[in-house]
């Protein structure tokens, strides 16, 4: 039997990259998508450590481009005739509440988190629709989707944006028996929230139940199940993976 297609966004690092190795560890052919070619090459390189025979490869992406996403879509297609699942995890954070920051962080924010996320749905649904595979969206949103916190204006508003296009797409697609899901993650170890200081880093473990961030390995773990057929009771949710952040707010 061919191999299922796993196409991941922002794989070159933190959640993309477990999500990446979590599915090559299930004979997947996984597409790293991503800007960073060198955090592409090391996720590449990390996937054939763990098995010689796995199979991967790097299309250089940057998902805030559109006909950067379509060539993703249709180069994937080019090679291996499918695409199963789509998960539309890259994505930029950052401040835009004080006067003085930069419209263009604003946009650049916007432009990545929901526009890439709005041209992945599209460009793989379209062609699963095409090919008449019954796959998965999965679409990384984040629990700022549904809080203020600190004026990350373009940040949660772009979170917002990936759960009201999740529950859309998957209307769009039920027909066709493609499930759109979301997850909304807290706190996680990566690169993303180390990079705000230490600060954020103490604040968003404080937050958490357990006293400790979560692991991309955990986040990568969510993702598998909720592209699997074990989650077909759930279409258009997005769902919270933030050991009870939300919670108690
Ligand atoms: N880490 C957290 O605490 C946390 C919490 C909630 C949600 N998230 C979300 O999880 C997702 C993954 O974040 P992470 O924590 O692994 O961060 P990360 O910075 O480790 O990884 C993000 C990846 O996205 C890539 N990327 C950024 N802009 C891109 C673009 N325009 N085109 C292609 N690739 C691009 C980066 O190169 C990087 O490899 C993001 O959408 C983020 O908003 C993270």
């Amino acid at each position: 039997m061919e191999k299922k297609v796993v196409v991941i966004t922002g794989a070159a690092s933190g959640i993309g990259r477990a999500t990446a190795l979590l599915f090559s560890s299930k004979d997947y052919s996984v597409v790293i998508a991503d800007r960073n070619k060198k955090g592409s090459e090391e996720t590449l390189r990390l996937i054939y450590e763990k098995n010689k025979k796995a199979d991967a490869k790097i299309i250089e992406t940057d998902v805030s481009i559109e006909k950067e996403v379509k060539h993703l879509i249709d180069q994937t297609i080019d090679t291996y005739k499918r695409i199963d699942i789509m998960v539309n995890n890259a994505g930029i954070s950052g401040q835009t509440a004080q006067s003085d920051d930069p419209l263009e962080q604003y946009h650049e924010i916007i432009d990545t988190n929901q526009h890439g996320v709005y041209y992945g749905i599209q460009h793989a649904g379209q062609r699963m629709v095409e090919l008449g595979i019954a796959g998965s969206i999965i679409n990384i949103s984040s629990v700022m989707a549904f809080i203020s916190s600190g004026g990350a204006y373009a940040y949660s508003a772009s979170k917002s944006a990936i759960v009201i296009m999740t529950k859309i797409a998957a209307q769009m697609f039920a027909k066709q028996n493609i499930h759109v899901i979301g997850i909304a993650p807290a706190g996680v170890n990566t690169p993303m929230l180390n990079g705000l200081g230490q600060d954020q880093v103490d604040y968003f473990r404080n937050q958490m139940l357990g006293g400790e961030l979560l692991e991309p390995e955990e986040i990568a773990e969510l993702i598998y199940f909720s592209a699997s057929n074990k989650a077909s009771a759930i279409n258009g949710s997005t769902i919270f993976a933030d050991d009870g952040y939300l919670s108690f707010k």
